[in-house]
């Protein structure tokens, strides 16, 4: 359905696609989400560039992109880490050609545990990766957004539902999530009205990636320290387990997750800002 739209809409009024001309930055982009909304944007025309700390999911990410006739750079390393932020953003302006038009931060990950259990590390990782290094990425981008060209400028954050609802055993992630929400409306209202800048944040529930698979499974990021972080939802996707918290009845997909981003950075949504967009089949209504 999205790709349906995105055809019909994109071809009858932007024949060269939604993001043409512009340049983007999508963090956390070698796997899951991140990775498939640099997929849709190069499809719309946009120049993409692949940040991940990952390296290898980062490369192989721009590759296959570049592969199918689009444009992309890969730029690995940790959002973590501010010498990384400036050589992201100096990058990405210089592959922009002194532009950028669209930064998404989705770089992310969870680091669960009861409340009366967890650790000032457990707690702290969880602000500096959901808003220090957006708000770090976002300082050292101001240049290039704070701008008068006429041209579209849009900064996209990833929240979730656990920041909207809150969500036992994710006390760190849900202020962070929700801290995103002040966060992205305070983005909207300081560059707004002089540069036209928009900022949104959009809210995911249920989809299916690496972060939300089964905890079994043994997936893992690396932390600040270097350390590895495992994640994952103990139990999931036990046989007969229904959906019935989810309206649409299924988890999403990282593709659908992808096609909410790119309508929020897309002309389309050229009058929305400073909105908490909810991507979660009805969940939590
Ligand atoms: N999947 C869901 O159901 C869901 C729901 C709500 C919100 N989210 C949010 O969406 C975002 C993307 O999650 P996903 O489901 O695609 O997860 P994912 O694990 O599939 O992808 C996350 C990517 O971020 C990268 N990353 C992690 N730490 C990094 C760092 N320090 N520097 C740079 N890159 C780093 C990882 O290497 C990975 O490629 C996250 O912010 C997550 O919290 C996901």
């Amino acid at each position: 359905m999205a790709d349906r739209v995105s055809q019909v809409v994109g071809h009858l009024n932007y024949p060269k696609g939604l993001l043409a001309g512009q340049t983007a930055i999508i963090t956390g982009a070698g796997q899951g989400i991140g990775a498939e909304t640099a997929r849709r944007f190069a499809n719309e025309g946009a120049k993409v560039v692949v940040a991940d700390i990952d390296a290898e999911k980062c490369n192989q990410v721009a590759e296959s992109i570049r592969q199918s006739g689009h444009q992309a750079l890969s730029v690995p390393g940790d959002v973590l880490d501010p010498a990384y932020i400036k050589s992201l953003i100096a990058q990405a302006a210089s592959f922009g050609n002194g532009k950028i038009h669209i930064l998404v931060a989705s770089a992310g990950y969870t680091y669960d545990g009861v409340i009366h259990k967890m650790s000032d590390k457990q707690w702290e990782t969880m602000i500096a990766i959901h808003c220090t290094a957006p708000f770090k990425m976002i300082r050292e981008a101001a240049p290039y957004f704070r701008v008068k060209d006429g041209e579209p400028r849009c900064i996209v954050t990833v929240s979730s539902t656990s920041g909207i609802h809150g969500n036992a055993g994710q006390i760190n992630y849900a202020l962070a999530k929700s801290g995103l929400v002040g966060f992205t409306k305070t983005i909207a209202k300081e560059w707004g009205p002089a540069f036209g800048v928009r900022a949104n944040t959009v809210a995911f529930g249920y989809i299916q990636t690496r972060l939300t698979a089964a905890k079994e499974d043994g997936g893992f990021v690396i932390g600040p320290d270097g350390e590895k972080i495992a994640i994952g939802v103990p139990g999931r996707g036990k046989p007969g387990a229904t959906h019935s918290d989810i309206p649409l009845g299924r988890p999403g997909t990282a593709t659908e997750a992808a096609s909410a981003i790119l309508a929020v950075a897309s002309p389309l949504f050229s009058y929305v800002t400073g909105q908490t967009i909810m991507v979660t089949g009805g969940r939590n209504m």
